[in-house]
């Protein structure tokens, strides 16, 4: 009863930080339970660079450590990530995904 009531309160947590990050679902998922590169990149890189906003970088050629890099650090217009949004795990997996 309890750890329900808790799993209860940590959902209205991260629906409200949904509505916080109006921006997009980043946090649709829970950190660390990313499935794999492909959901992390549908569900937030393509927010940007499928629509236009952020450049083509399916396949492009980089480094996988160059695309975490400015995952983490940000350019211009393109935001940074925090490990609480998208965790090294998750951003080795996309910029393997990407690269
Ligand atoms: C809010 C929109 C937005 C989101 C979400 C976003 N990006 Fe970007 N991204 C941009 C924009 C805009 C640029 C171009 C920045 C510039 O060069 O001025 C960019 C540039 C980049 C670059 C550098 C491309 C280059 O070589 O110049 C990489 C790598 C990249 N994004 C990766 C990602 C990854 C991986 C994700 C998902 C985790 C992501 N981005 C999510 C907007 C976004």
């Amino acid at each position: 009863m309890a750890t329900f009531k808790r799993s209860q309160r940590l959902t209205t947590l991260l629906s409200s930080l949904l509505l916080v990050f109006g921006s997009g679902n980043v946090l649709a998922e829970a950190n660390g339970n990313w499935k794999d590169g492909k959901e992390v990149y549908e569900k937030i890189c393509a927010y940007c660079h499928e629509k236009g906003i952020g450049p083509k970088i399916k396949g492009y050629g980089r480094l996988p450590a160059d695309i975490m890099k400015t995952v983490r650090s940000g350019k211009n217009a393109m935001p940074a990530f925090r490990q609480t949004e998208i965790d090294d795990a998750a951003l080795a997996k996309v910029a393997e995904y990407i690269k």
